[in-house]
């Protein structure tokens, strides 16, 4: 298939370009930004702006994609700095992604929803069909979105699917969200010892590590239209607290030094989103199922961090105490929903390296 990535250059498009190339789809990219260096052989690299609709056009005439996956967008903080740049480029360029694949004949638009969609006062686990009503400028725009692609497929007979990413962990600089404190607790552990998280130690938020969420993207795109009686999924893997978190990686890097200090604005924002996900609708219906849990993913995220940073790994030995300022066991009331039992995970290329 012909795929056409938009934000392509951002944490996740770096990461999904080598799987979709591995799976044997040829890849384009649109992003404003211009190609990174380590982007792969063969990669149809297209600079552009998705709020500009004649540059949306252009790529997509140029491409002539099967399928756009929609990652374009300015995430959760960044968006409550530039509300209205944040509106632009959500909401006018998913329009103009949609209105591209409707007049050019592109058959499929996946779309890259979030956790932020949802809003505060739900019940958790938060079920896939649930009223949607958020606080942030980022969550406006995503509830918007996924209206409107349901409404291209309503009337037009679009092929649009989605799913709602927890926050996403990779060794990938992220890009302006707020779950952001749990990368760089991998990220600032490895290079300085030390990280000072922005939000309280008891902050619970889904999350979901790279490799379970391309590989989600895929699944669903590849997925038989027939067995899909929605269009928007929640996907979910582990719910792990802020400092349960700090003592997976404390266990793994002797003496790292992880503190709390909540800032207001972000914390604000991610006590508006739910604690959990509920993704039974995503496993019925493409059979969904997540594969790394934290400690899993702690031992491989630190692995690739170190690497790209050039710091050896710690000799082997007793598991490392944790340093003063982190938990070492999880905190009464923890929500951690470990994706246990899961099959040996496939291999997905390393990250290309942090872009800023
Ligand atoms: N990263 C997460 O934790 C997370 C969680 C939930 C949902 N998502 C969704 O997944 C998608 C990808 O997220 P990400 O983390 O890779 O984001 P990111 O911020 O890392 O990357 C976004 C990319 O979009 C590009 N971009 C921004 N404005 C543009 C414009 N006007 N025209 C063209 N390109 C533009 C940027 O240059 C960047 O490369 C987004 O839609 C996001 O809402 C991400």
């Amino acid at each position: 298939m012909k795929i056409l990535i938009t934000g392509a250059g951002g944490q996740v498009g770096t990461d999904l370009i080598p799987l979709l190339l591995s799976r044997g789809h040829q890849v384009a990219a649109l992003d404003l930004a211009p190609a990174p260096a380590a982007t792969p052989a063969g990669v149809q690299w297209i600079q552009g702006d998705v709020t500009r609709q004649e540059e949306v056009f252009d790529a997509v005439k140029a491409s002539k994609p099967d399928s756009i996956f929609h990652l374009a967008a300015i995430l959760s903080a960044t968006g409550e700095r530039i509300p209205f740049r944040a509106y632009a480029v959500n909401m006018e360029g998913t329009r103009y992604v949609l209105e591209a694949a409707r007049v050019l004949g592109t058959k499929q638009v996946i779309f890259t929803s979030t956790i932020a969609a949802f809003g505060p006062g739900l019940e958790n686990p938060v079920g896939n069909d649930v009223s949607m009503r958020p606080t942030t400028m980022y969550g406006v725009t995503k509830v918007a979105g996924e209206l409107l692609g349901e409404y291209y497929a309503t009337k037009w007979g679009l092929d649009f699917r989605g799913v709602r990413f927890p926050g996403l962990i990779s060794a990938v600089e992220p890009g302006g969200g707020t779950s952001d404190y749990v990368n760089y607790m991998y990220f600032d552990g490895v290079r300085k010892g030390a990280y000072e998280a922005f939000v309280r130690a008891d902050t619970t938020i889904p999350l979901m590590y790279m490799p379970d969420a391309l590989r989600a993207l895929v699944d669903l795109a590849e997925a038989p239209a027939k067995k899909l009686k929605h269009r928007m999924f929640n996907i979910a893997a582990m719910s792990p607290r802020a400092d349960e978190i700090a003592a997976a990686v404390a266990r793994r890097i002797p003496g790292v030094k992880i503190t709390f200090k909540p800032d207001p604005r972000r914390q604000a924002i991610v006590d508006s989103w739910p604690q959990a996900l509920d993704d039974k609708v995503a496993a019925a219906e493409w059979g969904w199922k997540a594969e790394w849990d934290l400690e899993r993913m702690t031992d491989d995220l630190l692995a690739k961090v170190r690497a790209m940073s050039g710091v050896a790994a710690p000799p082997a030995g007793p598991a490392a105490k944790p340093a003063a300022g982190t938990t070492a066991k999880p905190a009464a009331g923890a929500t951690a929903k470990p994706a246990a039992k899961a099959p040996a995970p496939k291999p997905v290329a390393a990250a290309k390296g942090a872009k800023k």
